[in-house]
């Protein structure tokens, strides 16, 4: 079988814990080359990974006929400039999720992938997960009905740590742009592909740790073409205890014949349906649509990763387009750039 050459730019915590692994464990795949600018780093994961070719300046490595597919594991608003050189010089793209840290850089991307005619994926890997999955085919298939609310809340960890100093803190939250960015673009992009398209938004954003420049704490309502209302809640806190605060990070979807509630990082959902036999006897049931180890709380979204690259790679070897295009990638960043001026403006703004 044809392999995939693969090159990974920047070499960070997602390079590390999600790409890089998911690219060497794969059999469609070669991974040939790495790129950071930190070359210390980049020294020590070529090594740890035995990877061949190492490079510091990610335009050599886009100009060497190398690879036929790169991984953009960089922060956003480095991604168009990448994007736009990867695809003039016709190598396939996936792309960290957020698509960019504005919509110029991310329609700059949208020209550059189109004229050149590359494969181009988002990296929304929450669209992997087995209990999202399973909740949008419930959604679709009617079993709760027509939708009316969905509500998403997320406690998660992000950069923060309780022994952090001041600075480092503000430093690392600085560079992932805020909460909402981070961890919302995520959830914009489930919450479009489960209820289609966002029509107008509102954002409260607040600041509670050490001076911060950006938001750590969201919340964001949103009303959709369907009438559907939507809201997100997002705080960036370490609270250890994966399984206390379980109930804290999920999505939930009421429709007009049931109810899906779902854990955000997976791997189980709850359902409840009036039509549903199994409902009418047991009320709300658990679904666990693949089972993972629950004392190792990140394996499901390890899975998520490595199915990302697995349909990544096969739409290049076989021709097809990757399921999260550009055009997701582009409404996930609308959603979030209109939910920060929602929250500047402190008022409602439509997303066209
Ligand atoms: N899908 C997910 O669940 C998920 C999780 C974490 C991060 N991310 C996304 O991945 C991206 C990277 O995040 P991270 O946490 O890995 O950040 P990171 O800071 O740990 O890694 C970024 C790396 O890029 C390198 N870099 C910066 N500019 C470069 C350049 N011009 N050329 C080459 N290398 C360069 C840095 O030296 C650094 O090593 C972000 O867009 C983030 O939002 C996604």
């Amino acid at each position: 079988m044809k392999l995939v050459r693969v090159g990974v730019i920047g070499c960070g915590w997602i390079a590390q814990n999600a790409h890089i692994p998911a690219y060497i464990e794969n059999p469609k795949s070669k991974l040939i080359a790495l790129c950071d600018i930190n070359k210390e780093l980049l020294d020590n994961i070529a090594e740890k990974y035995e990877v061949k070719h190492r490079f510091t300046d990610y335009k050599k490595l886009l100009e060497s006929n190398l690879i036929d597919a790169i991984s953009i594991c960089t922060l956003a608003p480095t991604h168009s400039k990448i994007a736009t050189i990867a695809a003039r010089n016709g190598i396939h793209i996936l792309c960290e999720k957020p698509l960019a840290s504005n919509l110029k850089m991310g329609k700059e991307i949208s020209r550059a992938v189109n004229r050149n005619k590359v494969k181009f994926m988002s990296g929304f890997n929450y669209r992997f997960l087995p209990n999202h999955v399973k909740a949008k085919q419930f959604i679709d298939t009617g079993k709760i009905g027509e939708p009316i609310l969905i509500r998403g809340e997320v406690i998660t960890a992000g950069p923060y740590r309780p022994d952090m100093s001041e600075i480092d803190y503000k430093r690392e939250a600085e560079k992932y742009l805020g909460a909402f960015f981070d961890v919302g673009s995520h959830l914009a992009d489930l919450f479009i592909w489960m209820m289609g398209k966002p029509v107008e938004v509102y954002a409260t954003f607040s600041k509670h740790r050490n001076n911060l420049s950006v938001d750590d704490t969201a919340i964001v309502l949103i009303r959709f073409k369907s009438k559907v209302l939507g809201t997100i809640t997002i705080t960036w806190l370490d609270l250890p205890d994966y399984q206390a605060i379980a109930e804290s990070r999920m999505i939930e979807i009421i429709g007009t014949k049931g109810k899906i509630s779902s854990e955000f990082y997976g791997p189980s959902l709850f359902f409840y349906g009036i039509n549903s036999i199994t409902s009418k006897i047991k009320g709300k049931i658990k679904i666990t649509p693949i089972k993972f180890d629950p004392k190792v709380p990140d394996q499901a979204l390890k899975w998520s990763y490595q199915k990302e690259i697995n349909i990544f790679l096969e739409s290049i070897l076989k021709n097809k387009n990757p399921p999260i295009t550009l055009e997701d990638a582009m409404n996930s960043l609308k959603l979030v750039i209109s939910a920060y001026e929602s929250s500047r403006f402190k008022s409602v703004v439509s997303i066209g």
